[in-house]
């Protein structure tokens, strides 16, 4: 078996990428489509869960899958500098492709809490980080604006068409595991981009025969903000999965089609349930996941609670980002308390046993 070598270099034929564009790669994708051990136990209907573990790209989120391919993009064009506004992941991902393609990066992240190991990542790959006040939508406008104004800065956000073409391949990889594409894809939404890749991709296979059933794409946002839910843009969005907390999604059109196309909906749930099933996936299937990257499986349960999904059914959810991205949240949720004991036996069998 060839040496997996990164989502270009696997898909290029299918991606809209051009032809002088290089094979840049940190060797994203191929992440782990893993079958649920606890979670299918714990609801009705003898389902089929499979979660794809997107924390395993190499910084640590889905995002690495676009990000690759902005960047190929980015220097078949010779653009200099690369812009985003992020709530934590993008700008991790694009400060670590901006250094491995020599760009400048700035990101602008919304004033308020960003998860600590985001921000370490940007930092440590040199990103010169810019704090804008409001929430993140405030960013995004000026990232937009200061791209348009700029041809030799890169707009890296998911309204790059280029950041969708990575991301899609997502899609690929779990019908090219499962020989099909899954009755229902569950995933957390925030600027909408990663719906809207993955139904382009499962849209794409099916077009070209690789797959008979395109699943309905179901994605979950949080109460405090929920915008596609609620049908309005939501001015102060609130929620503990800040990865999440948008209240003008950029791709909130795609994400729409995609819901409408696919026969899926949108859904939200609270912050209690988000962190319900952040532990959960810790204790009882073994995934660290962030908060955001819970909501999915918040959304399933409550799904399955209403009845909306027939028994038998294959479900793919997307574990979008790593748990140790959010440290804070972590101990915060489980308080790391050690023990304190000399170095006997003893004093160890009396604690285990206690
Ligand atoms: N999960 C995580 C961990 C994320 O970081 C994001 C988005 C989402 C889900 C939602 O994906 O935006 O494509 O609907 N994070 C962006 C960022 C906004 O700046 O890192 P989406």
């Amino acid at each position: 078996m060839k040496p997996w070598a990164g989502v270009i270099a696997a898909y290029r034929s299918r991606l809209a990428l051009p032809d002088d564009a290089p094979d840049l790669t940190l060797l994203e994708g191929n992440t782990p489509l893993l079958r649920s051990a606890a979670l299918h136990e714990s609801l009705a209907g003898n389902l089929q869960i499979f979660f794809k573990y997107e924390g395993l790209n190499p910084t640590g989120s889905f995002k690495d899958r676009g990000m690759v391919v902005a960047f190929a993009r980015a220097l078949a064009r010779k653009a200099s500098v690369c812009v985003c506004a992020s709530t934590g992941n993008t700008a991790a991902s694009a400060a670590a492709y901006a250094a491995r393609a020599r760009l400048r990066c700035i990101v602008l992240l919304p004033g308020g809490s960003i998860a600590r190991g985001k921000l370490a990542q940007a930092a440590m790959h040199g990103a010169r980080i810019v704090s804008v006040s409001g929430p993140f939508d405030n960013a995004m406008r000026l990232a937009q604006e200061l791209a348009a104004q700029r041809p030799e800065i890169e707009l890296v956000n998911s309204v790059n068409p280029y950041r969708i073409e990575g991301q899609k391949t997502a899609a690929f990889e779990i019908a090219d595991t499962l020989g099909d594409g899954p009755d229902f894809h569950f995933l957390p939404v925030g600027n909408a981009g990663n719906i809207t890749a993955y139904w382009k991709g499962y849209r794409e296979y099916a077009e070209a025969g690789k797959i008979a059933c395109r699943p309905r794409m179901v994605g979950f946002q949080a109460g405090g903000a929920a915008p596609i839910v609620e049908g309005r843009p939501v001015s102060d969005p609130q929620t503990v999965a800040s990865a999440i907390r948008i209240g003008n999604p950029a791709s909130w059109k795609g994400a729409l089609a995609a819901a409408e196309e696919s026969g899926g909906w949108f859904g939200s749930v609270t912050d209690d349930e988000i962190l319900d099933a952040y532990r959960f996936l810790a204790r009882a299937e073994g995934l660290f996941v962030e908060p955001a990257s819970a909501a999915g499986v918040a959304g399933l349960r409550k799904e399955v609670a209403r009845g909306r999904i027939p028994p038998g059914s294959r479900i793919v959810i997307t574990l979008t980002g790593h748990g140790l991205k959010d440290p804070d949240m972590a101990t915060c949720i489980a308080p790391p308390e050690p023990i304190s004991i000399g170095p006997t036996l003893t004093e160890l069998l009396a604690v285990i046993e206690a």
